[in-house]
């Protein structure tokens, strides 16, 4: 990461669900950049580790909030702005996923899952949109799935979810446009983190998923970090609306 500079020192971003995983790394790279981050998840102890992990002292704000609660979100966007006086993006990270078919789910399994991915997306980017639009300058990157484009077994509810964030990018990516704010997306494959280990910590189902891959593995959180920051930077401001496959090459065949 340290040979490409993606121009993002001073700038300011909030990720979302960055105290592991992608959103761990994402900031990590961010604060690389010499950019300030804020991350947030639902549990202290997790960002207090993270913070630990990041040692970046004051370019570092770690938030509890829960983001599919509106107070929370208000809360997170207005001590950003407190805390380092501007915003320049913000990264959608947030994603869970319980395990069934369509079929057996009940409806507050639904809720929950389209409530964390989708509706946590939405009050965000429509806190963020409006800061971005005043300033007439920002990023919005929403971090989706190559399951919101092909139905993936025991993954339904979530990659309805994750189809509703990419069409969320394109409709917002329409509305901040004249304000020159651009909202993108990255859609991994499997990435090697705590939330798809039931999956890639089973040799056999690990194989089968390698096998869809054409570069022979499963990604790792760096390999969406890099993309992200790309999406962060003015190397991408002709570009809004769209969404990245980082997938090893899977989608293409
Ligand atoms: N890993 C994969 O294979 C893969 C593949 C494609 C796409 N993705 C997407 O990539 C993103 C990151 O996934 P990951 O694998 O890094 O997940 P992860 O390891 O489970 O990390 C999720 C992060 O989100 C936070 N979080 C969860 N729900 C939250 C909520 N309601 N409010 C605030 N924070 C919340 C968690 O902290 P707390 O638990 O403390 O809240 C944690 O920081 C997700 O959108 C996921 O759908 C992942």
């Amino acid at each position: 990461m340290h040979s490409i500079n993606y121009g993002l020192e001073d700038k300011v971003f909030v990720v979302t669900g960055g105290s592991r995983g992608i959103g761990f790394e994402i900031a990590r790279c961010l604060l690389e950049q010499k950019a300030r981050v804020v991350i947030c998840g639902r549990k202290q102890d997790g960002l207090d580790q993270a913070a630990e992990k990041l040692a970046a002292g004051k370019n570092l704000l770690p938030l509890a909030a829960h983001i599919a609660k509106s107070e929370a979100v208000d809360i997170l966007f207005d001590q950003t702005l407190q805390r380092f006086g501007q915003l320049d993006g913000l990264i959608n990270n947030v994603g869970m996923n319980i395990i069934s078919a369509v079929v057996d789910a009940d409806p507050g399994m639904w809720c929950k899952i389209i409530d964390s991915n989708l509706n946590g997306t939405f009050l965000c980017s429509r806190k963020a949109g409006q800061i971005l639009r005043e300033q007439q300058k920002g990023k919005i990157v929403n971090i989706s799935s190559i399951a919101a484009q092909r139905s993936a077994p025991a993954m339904g509810i979530y990659g309805v979810a994750k189809a509703g964030i990419e069409m969320l990018t394109k409709v917002m990516a329409q509305e901040l446009a004249p304000f020159n704010v651009q909202v993108n997306a990255v859609a991994p494959c499997m990435v090697r983190t705590t939330f798809s280990e039931p999956f890639w910590s089973d040799k056999t189902l690990h194989a089968a998923i390698v096998n869809t891959i054409p570069l022979g593995r499963i990604a790792e959180p760096i390999d969406i970090a890099h993309p992200t920051l790309f999406l962060c930077s003015t190397g991408s401001d002709f570009m809004t609306g769209q969404t990245l496959n980082v997938d090893g090459g899977a989608s293409a065949i």
